[in-house]
């Protein structure tokens, strides 16, 4: 299963205030543009943390108006929280998990079959799959705005070998859309991994 880091970010490299606001985020475009719909219809599993399903549970309202229901997805989601937290909406198909991503990742890419595995966030969520050697991807909406401080996009350090893009993508004037392909850590001299 390819498996994807799929966000947007401010310039400076936070998906989410201190305090996990995106509301940020929505005026910089119409999420219509950002080619969102089509990524997700490609998607066969999900993986989250505990902050990410918070946010949704927070603003289910809003979701429901949106799509209809209070939780969006017809895929399978792997939620990980060492704390109890509350089924989003009646028969949603979520898995609350704790500690290793190695097994999560191997039901994700059974539930999966030929479609891609989405880690939606946070940060270091996402740097665990990398630590891994799980994380193929990274497509990020990179937003016109700075925030100072925040959830950070990757608290990693990967610098040998570098991620290497693949495409880069104007969204309006709100987004820049940066597709990378990611190394395995380790696989090349002076790779540096450090949360
Ligand atoms: N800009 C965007 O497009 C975008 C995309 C995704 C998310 N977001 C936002 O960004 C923020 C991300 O928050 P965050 O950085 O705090 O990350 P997060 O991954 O959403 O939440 C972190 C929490 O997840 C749990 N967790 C992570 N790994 C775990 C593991 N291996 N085992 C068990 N529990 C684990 C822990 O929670 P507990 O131990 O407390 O249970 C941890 O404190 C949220 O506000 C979200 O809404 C923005």
């Amino acid at each position: 299963m390819k498996t994807v880091y799929y966000t947007a970010t401010s310039l400076d490299g936070f998906i989410a205030t201190e305090d996990d606001r995106i509301d940020w985020l929505f005026p910089l475009g119409d999420v219509a543009d950002t080619g969102s719909a089509d990524f997700i219809a490609q998607v066969g599993a999900l993986a989250m943390g505990a902050s990410t399903y918070a946010w949704m549970l927070a603003h289910a309202a809003t979701i429901e108006r949106d799509f209809g229901s209070p939780w969006p997805y017809t895929q399978p989601t792997w939620v990980f929280t060492h704390r109890p937290l509350p089924l989003a909406a009646p028969g949603a198909r979520i898995h609350f998990v704790q500690g290793d991503v190695r097994p999560v990742h191997a039901a994700m890419a059974q539930a999966a079959g030929q479609r891609q595995g989405w880690v939606v966030g946070g940060g270091d969520l996402a740097g665990q799959f990398f630590d891994a050697g799980l994380l193929d991807e990274a497509i990020l909406q990179v937003g016109s705005v700075t925030l100072g401080r925040g959830k950070p996009l990757f608290p990693r350090r990967c610098t040998q070998p570098a991620w290497r893009l693949l495409a880069v993508r104007r969204i309006g004037e709100g987004f820049a859309e940066l597709h990378y392909t990611l190394p395995r850590p380790g696989s090349g001299a002076g790779t540096a991994s450090d949360a």
